[in-house]
């Protein structure tokens, strides 16, 4: 199954992760790995080609992050996307500098279709005539860099096509042997390629859902390039799985952390497939889960349900209150769910007696956003970061590590497992804890539970609910003024949230109906006590993320 595999290395780019995604969209296995990736580990993986991200930093800063150029040596094919792109130029002895005019956003860049990257692009084609005057208008543009060292630039069959561009810093004059296959007005070198070595480069970013024809650029690194074929897929990895998790686990026995999440369900069901009744799965109500949340997931995993599981709900509300009393700071909610979690995994694990695997159905976000020492921590997710450092468990397990959601959502269907739960919406390990500001109250839980059933009730009713990524109810930490009757009130602010993203890596704000808002809004302040005020967050991701932490 991996012996088609593509290594990213990261440079500290936030979008490290959306190039794994793409490629495995081409059916190829991808890894993300740091850019310190030793070469013995690069080439005991056997990749058929390496993409180094975006980032940061400034090639020529000191410090900054490189290559070891020894990998350049390894006859592998390379893409260079962004700072990766930077890279090659200023490793193999070209060079980069601050740009004169940055370039942010949806940019037409002129590329040459005679590129092996760029063949399958139809963009908006150029006349041989315009072509030249806009060739022309670069070099002049870019005097004494690129053009004025004499490398070549491919011209013929140009299209223009809308790509991602985020940069400052630009490539004035390619390295010995390449070639410019694209430019911009104000970037000269806005691709270029080393066709013999098979070294690739281009300044912006195919990975991001603006560029038009981004996934025909990188599909043609992978396949064209590379010459991957294409035959990873959902089937192969859950077969493989569960004979990999036989084989690891034999006769032991296995605890699951079971949320009753898409991940957690699924890991459950693969657990219980390899495994059958060596597998116990133990699911915490922490108090932080939605309205009757705790009571739904008995109804599907406990005995009752379709599934042949050992089932243990542990009701530990009033343990995750006390321990989470006074505390403001996201992080420190989340380390303190994430400790507590495992403790009490601990305490049943004594209890059922020799346990020695521990489930949990991270996936491949989580351990990316967790940090893989490259990029900047943007939240510690409580089954990675969160981890305390001693756990009572021989070894734990992440069957779905590696996967992408919508990988993880394949998987499902492959299991079996209803759409229903497939589809359910994402909801955060540390739950409601983490979509309350301020300090957590069983108050306050009760009134963010409350508005959220409500919100995602009419949700459903204006038949939104399948249409929307994720929406929820968050609790601000904001009291105010308000009049009730004859009386003044002092009550908090709920916030509603709702947001449309394939990846949630990036995500816009849903346009909600008025009708929706309005109707939501009524019914929250009307029958959730001390509310007096319904906010709509109106932050995309970035510069805000999807939770309101
Ligand atoms: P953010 O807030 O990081 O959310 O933009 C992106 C997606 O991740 C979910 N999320 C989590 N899921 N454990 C999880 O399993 C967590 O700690 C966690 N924090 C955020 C979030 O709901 C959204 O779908």
């Amino acid at each position: 199954m991996e012996n088609e595999m593509i290594i990213v290395l990261d440079f500290g780019g936030q979008y490290n992760q959306l190039i794994a995604r793409r490629v495995r969209e081409c059916n190829v296995y991808c890894e993300v790995h740091p850019y310190t990736l030793p070469l013995e580990e690069i080439k005991a993986k056997n990749p058929k080609g390496i993409i180094l991200t975006g980032g940061p930093n400034s090639v020529y800063a000191e410090d900054s992050p490189k290559c070891n150029p020894e990998m350049f040596e390894l006859g592998i094919p390379i893409l260079g996307l962004c700072y990766g792109a930077q890279i090659f130029a200023y490793q193999l002895g070209g060079k980069v500098e601050t740009a004169p005019v940055s370039e942010y956003g949806r940019t037409e860049v002129e590329i040459s279709t005679k590129s092996v990257l760029f063949k399958d692009c139809v963009g908006e084609s150029v006349t041989s005539a315009d072509s030249g005057s806009l060739g022309a208008a670069t070099c002049a543009l870019a005097a004494g860099a690129a053009c004025g060292t004499g490398a070549s630039v491919l011209a013929d069959g140009n299209v223009k096509s809308v790509f991602w561009m985020s940069h400052t810093d630009y490539i004035s004059e390619v390295p010995e042997g390449f070639v410019i296959t694209g430019f911009t007005p104000v970037c000269p070198v806005a691709a270029m390629e080393n066709a013999e070595k098979k070294f690739y480069a281009c300044q912006f970013h195919p990975e991001v859902v603006h560029s038009k024809e981004g996934m025909k650029v990188l599909s043609a690194f992978v396949k064209d390039v590379c010459g991957c074929k294409g035959s990873w897929k959902m089937d192969s990895f859950v077969e493989s799985q569960i004979e990999a998790i036989r084989e690891k686990v034999g006769s032991g026995k296995v605890l699951c952390a079971l949320s009753g999440g898409v991940d957690s369900s699924v890991a459950a069901v693969l657990l219980s497939k390899a495994v059958g009744k060596q597998l116990t799965c133990v699911f915490v109500d922490h108090g932080l889960l939605r309205k009757d949340e705790g009571d739904e997931v008995e109804a599907v995993f406990g005995p009752e349900g379709p599934y042949d599981l050992n089932f243990i709900r542990v009701n530990a509300q009033q343990r995750f209150y006390d321990k989470l009393a006074g505390v403001e700071e996201p992080e420190q909610k989340r380390k303190i769910i994430g400790e507590e979690f495992i403790r009490v995994f601990e305490e049943e694990a004594k209890k059922i007696g020799s346990v020695d695997f521990l489930v949990q159905g991270t996936i491949y976000p989580d351990v990316i956003e967790s940090g893989l020492g490259t990029s900047a921590v943007i939240k510690s997710h409580h089954n990675v970061g969160g981890l305390p450092d001693h756990v009572d468990f021989k070894e734990i397990i992440e069957p779905l590590r590696m996967l992408f959601k919508d990988e993880v959502r394949k998987a499902g269907l492959e299991l079996g497992i209803p759409e229903y739960l497939v589809f359910r919406q994402p909801f955060p390990g540390p739950g409601l804890g983490i979509r309350i500001i301020g300090a957590v109250t069983p108050e306050k839980v009760k009134i963010v539970q409350e508005a959220d059933a409500i919100y995602r009730e009419e949700v459903k009713n204006f038949g939104l609910d399948r249409e929307i990524n994720q929406y929820f109810a968050a609790l601000s930490n904001m009291r105010s003024v308000g009049v009730m009757g004859d009386f003044r009130t002092y009550d908090y602010a709920v916030v509603l949230r709702a947001v449309l993203t394939s990846d949630f890596m990036t995500a816009d704000v849903a346009h909600l109906p008025w009708e929706l808002l309005d109707k939501v809004t009524t019914r929250i302040v009307n029958e959730v006590k001390g509310v007096s005020r319904v906010l709509y967050d109106c932050t995309q991701k970035p510069p805000a993320t999807v939770e309101m932490e």
